[in-house]
């Protein structure tokens, strides 16, 4: 059974014993980072402004980001309306929800969201088992299994979104989640404008949004040294520090994970990775 542990702001969050990392980062607090790494530089207060927001939520875990994101448009404009995929493979979350002392300030939102059923919905062509929650202004869909295939069947509907929360376990455990061959379907779902915001400081994370033809910036670091990562097509975001810029450009570590056909084991999409970066050090070297 997974554990509670209290971060750093007071707030909970669990540890997840498959992939042997907490949902959250403990130093930052699963609120702060929520709101410093998610909804502040995805723009959401600023979207709300605008009436309605569309969200794609990567790694719904304990629904942090869904919820501060709901609370912190809310605040702006009361009556925005917010339409919010998420995508989740475990289905225990739910429970584990249900088990968290929610912050004082978050839970109407949560009662909201612990209001869902699992049934199934279509999208596009397909049926596909979901939670499914909705109120008078937002409809949160939590689109339930594996990450990859979930992404390809919504790239082949009309669905754009406004945000991307990018939120899976590090790449070092979760490589199927953050590859190259995946940013560019993620890339086909955004608008324009639209920014996605990931904790990953990760130069093979930076150089594969990169490949997948984003323009990538950095965020202020939050209870750590490194600074967290957002992308976009076409968007404002804050930019690329020169130091930065020559990491990508020559540490042996820049290499996209690949993945082609979206359907490679996480190992081995680490061990190719692996001999890649072995081959690259060995040509610096002689
Ligand atoms: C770091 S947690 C997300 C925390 C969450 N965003 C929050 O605010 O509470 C990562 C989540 O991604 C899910 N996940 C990891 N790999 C996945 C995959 N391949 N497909 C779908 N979900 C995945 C995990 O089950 C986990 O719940």
């Amino acid at each position: 059974m997974d554990k509670k542990i209290i971060t750093a702001d007071g707030t909970e969050t669990f540890f997840n014993q498959e992939y042997q990392e907490a949902y959250h980062s403990t130093k930052a607090g699963a609120y702060t980072e929520s709101l410093q790494k998610f909804i502040f530089p995805c723009n959401i207060p600023e979207l709300a402004k605008k009436g309605e927001i569309s969200i794609l939520d990567i790694g719904f875990g304990l629904g942090y980001n869904v919820a501060v994101a709901i609370k912190e448009a809310k605040k702006v404009n009361e009556n925005v309306k917010i339409n919010i995929i998420s995508i989740e493979k475990d289905k225990s979350v739910f429970e584990k929800i249900k088990s968290l002392n929610i912050p004082e300030n978050l839970k109407d939102v949560y009662s909201f969201l612990l209001s869902g059923k699992f049934t199934t919905k279509k999208i596009g062509k397909v049926e596909l088992p979901v939670y499914f929650a909705q109120n008078e202004n937002i409809i949160l869909t939590v689109i339930l299994g594996e990450g990859r295939n979930i992404l390809k069947k919504l790239s082949q509907t009309e669905l754009k979104f406004d945000a991307v929360f990018y939120d899976a376990f590090s790449p070092k455990v979760n490589t199927e989640m953050w590859t190259v061959d995946i940013f560019k379907v993620v890339k086909s779902l955004m608008r324009e404008e639209a920014v996605l915001a990931t904790y990953s400081a990760s130069l093979a994370v930076r150089k594969g949004l990169i490949e997948a033809g984003f323009k990538i910036g950095l965020v202020e670091p939050v209870g750590r040294k490194s600074y967290s990562t957002v992308a976009t097509i076409k968007g404002t975001i804050p930019p690329l520090t020169e130091k930065e810029k020559k990491r990508l450009e020559s540490s042996p570590y820049a290499i996209p994970y690949q993945d082609p056909d979206l359907n490679l084991p996480p190992e081995e999409i680490k061990r190719r990775w692996e001999e890649k970066l072995e081959a690259r050090k060995n040509l610096l070297q002689s």
